[in-house]
Order: structure tokens, then C-alpha cells, then sequence
């Protein structure tokens, strides 16, 4: 029995955190030790869980994922695409092969279509403009987000002018130091960082980013990530576990917890009341009925695969990555029962922040 006032403190923190203040970080680190405490992690689900629904009702928003390209010139140590891994295979689609994926995808009721791929430097910014403007002028009713890594600021600038409404980009971690554990001396911190102001400023709707259990991350990583994402206001934010890709430099690393992801999403919910929030694939690989939890935790969006099936199984990004049943844009019935289950609903809608 742990005692009663460390108990009141870390409740404390968590209501400080709904009140829009910011923690110390030893108050943050303090909660994040002690996640496994059943009444603080409850606290926080059911604090986490009434936010969403105050926000956003019981809506689960969908977003139809084509991995456009597996290609990538950067050499992140964690990710099974990395360019060092020469046994992955690789792949890109083409102009038809996404405005396919589209179709299906509008068919199927999705009205945000997001384009992620690896640093592929075939994807210049004629044909991701090109693209872009076809999928905004053919449904003018639906949100283009990108996730296309790094670019300048006069690529994501020329990338809004074509259309584009959303972009995805993980910080990773909050922490300079971490970050170069994390990857080789050809990345840089700052030049993320500068890429996230840089997406802000030209009016996308901006993600921010993280994985929980990554190798050699700390509770003081991670409640700078909080610290971080309270500064930046993203209005969307990525949070999975880590999980080891065998063909990676990290592949005897272990897992992230699941619990202390779901815990770091309530956190995030109450944090940041109306941001989009997914509960990721990573979350639903690490966990039968993980992304589930998750909603039931704060998150609010859900992004099924719309890609080809036959390239499905190349974008690995970690071991054994869910690409079928309810995680696929076919399976969308079976996602539809299984948050039915919990009380929750997929419109059909573009599902914007309500920032
Ligand atoms: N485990 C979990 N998430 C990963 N990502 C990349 N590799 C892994 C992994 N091994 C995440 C990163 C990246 C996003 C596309 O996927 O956070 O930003
Ligand atoms: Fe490339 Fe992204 Fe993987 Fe890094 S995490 S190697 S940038 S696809």
C-alpha cells in the first residue's frame, strides 16, 4: 500500500494538468514513475476518457493511411525501412496507384486520406503537389494530410499551396541528447524541431509525436515530451510503443509497454482537451484490443490501411505489424462492431481539430 499522500500529490499533478497548468518536471517524472498505481492510472483513463467525449462525443475519427513509398534516404536506428536495411523490400506507388487507394477509400466512407512514405526523394514536390491537387479537386469534400519526413520550408510551403491540410511529423523525443541515441549523426534535432514551427507557421494542421519505451528513453525524457507538447500545441499527436524490428541496430531492445502508453495518452488528453489523438497500429501489434483501450483512454482517431495488399507487408516499420483485419480500410465493419462494443461511432466526416 503506497502511501495516501503520494497518492493525493500525483492525483494533484494529473489535476493541474486539466487546469491547463504545467507540473515541474520532478512532478511529471513523480507521475510517470508511479503510472502502475491502479488508482492514478484509473484517475487518468477515466479523466482522459471524459475529455474526449466532452470535446468530440463518442466520435471515433478515421483516417485511410496509403504508405506511398518505402524508400528512404534517412537511417532512423529504429525503423525496419531504415536505408541500411538491405533486405527490406522496396516499393512506391504511383499518381494512379494512390487516386486508387483514394477511391476505395471515399467509397468506404473515409474523408481524410493521409499520405506517409520514407524520405523518398522521387516523392519532389511536383508529384506530391500533382497529387495532391487531384485528390483535393476529385473530393473537394475531404482532408489531405502528409507525412513525407523532413522537407525545406519552401517544399511544405508549395505542399500547402497545392492543397494539402495536415501534416504528421514525430518530434521522437523532446530531448537533443536522446535524440542522437535514437539516430545516426546525419539527422539532426534541430532541423526536426525547425520542421514542426516551420508546418505550424504556414497553417497546417500540425502532429507532433512520440514512441513510449523507445531504447534509453527516461521518465525525464518522456515528461519532456509533455513539457514539449504543452508548448507547441500540436493539434494532433502520435504516441505508440516502441516495438524492435529484427533487421534494425535495435532489435534486442524490448519492447514499450502498452500500459504506459495508454497512461501517456490520458495525459496528452487532458493536456491538450481538443487534439487529435490516435490510438496507432503500434498500440493495437503491442496489445490484442490495444487500440480499443486506447479510445477508452482519450484517443479519438483511428487510421486503417488503405494501401495495396501487396505492398502492405513492406512497410514494416517494427516486427510483425498489423496490416489486415479491423487495422485495414476492408476490415472498417469490423472496426465499426468492435467500437460499437465500447460505445463509440465512425462518421463520416473529416474529423478536423476544433481548434
Ligand atoms: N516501433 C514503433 N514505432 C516506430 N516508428 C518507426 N519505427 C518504429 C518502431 N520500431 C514510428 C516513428 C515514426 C513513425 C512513422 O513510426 O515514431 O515517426
Ligand atoms: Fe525513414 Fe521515417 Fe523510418 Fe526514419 S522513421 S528511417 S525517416 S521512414
Amino acid at each position: 500500500m503506497k502511501d495516501i499522500r503520494l497518492i493525493e500529490n500525483l492525483k494533484n499533478t494529473i489535476i493541474s494538468l486539466d487546469k491547463g497548468e504545467m507540473p515541474e518536471v520532478s512532478d511529471l517524472v513523480l507521475l510517470l514513475e508511479n503510472y502502475r498505481e491502479p488508482e492514478i492510472f484509473g484517475f487518468a483513463r477515466d479523466l482522459g476518457r471524459e475529455k474526449a467525449l466532452e470535446n468530440y462525443g463518442n466520435n471515433v475519427f478515421i483516417r485511410g493511411l496509403i504508405e506511398v513509398s518505402n524508400y528512404c534516404t534517412k537511417n532512423c536506428f529504429y525503423c525496419g525501412i531504415r536505408c541500411g536495411n538491405k533486405e527490406a523490400q522496396r516499393y512506391r506507388l504511383d499518381f494512379e496507384d494512390i487516386m486508387n487507394c483514394c477511391e476505395s477509400g471515399y467509397n468506404a466512407g473515409f474523408r481524410t486520406f493521409v499520405m506517409q512514405g520514407g524520405e523518398d526523394p522521387v516523392f519532389n514536390d511536383d508529384f506530391v503537389c500533382r497529387t495532391v491537387a487531384a485528390i483535393k479537386n476529385k473530393y473537394p469534400d475531404c482532408a489531405v494530410t502528409l507525412s513525407l519526413g523532413e522537407r525545406s520550408y519552401s517544399s511544405y510551403k508549395l505542399l500547402k499551396e497545392a492543397g494539402a491540410d495536415r501534416y504528421l511529423l514525430r518530434h521522437e523525443t523532446a530531448t537533443k541528447e536522446h535524440y542522437e541515441k535514437l539516430h545516426p549523426k546525419s539527422s539532426s534535432f534541430e532541423n526536426r524541431m525547425e520542421c514542426l514551427y516551420y508546418l505550424k507557421e504556414l497553417g497546417y494542421q500540425t502532429g507532433a509525436g512520440f514512441m513510449v519505451g523507445s531504447p534509453w528513453q527516461t521518465m525525464e525524457n518522456l515528461a519532456n515530451d509533455l513539457i514539449f507538447l504543452k508548448g507547441f500545441q500540436p493539434h494532433m499527436v502520435g504516441i505508440g510503443p516502441f516495438l524492435p524490428h529484427s533487421q534494425t541496430p535495435f532489435r534486442d531492445f524490448p519492447k514499450g509497454s502498452a500500459e504506459l502508453t495508454l497512461f501517456i495518452l490520458s495525459l496528452v488528453r487532458i493536456m491538450l482537451p481538443k487534439v487529435l489523438l490516435p490510438a496507432t497500429t503500434a498500440l493495437g501489434t503491442r496489445e490484442e484490443g490495444g487500440r480499443e483501450r486506447g479510445i477508452l483512454h482519450g484517443a479519438n482517431v483511428i487510421m486503417p490501411n488503405l494501401s495495396p495488399v501487396e505492398v502492405r507487408k513492406k512497410y514494416m516499420l517494427y516486427d510483425n505489424k498489423l496490416s489486415s483485419g479491423a487495422e485495414a480500410s476492408e476490415g472498417l465493419e469490423i472496426l465499426r462492431k468492435s467500437l460499437e462494443k465500447i460505445g463509440y461511432e465512425i462518421p463520416v466526416s473529416r474529423g478536423d481539430c476544433l481548434k
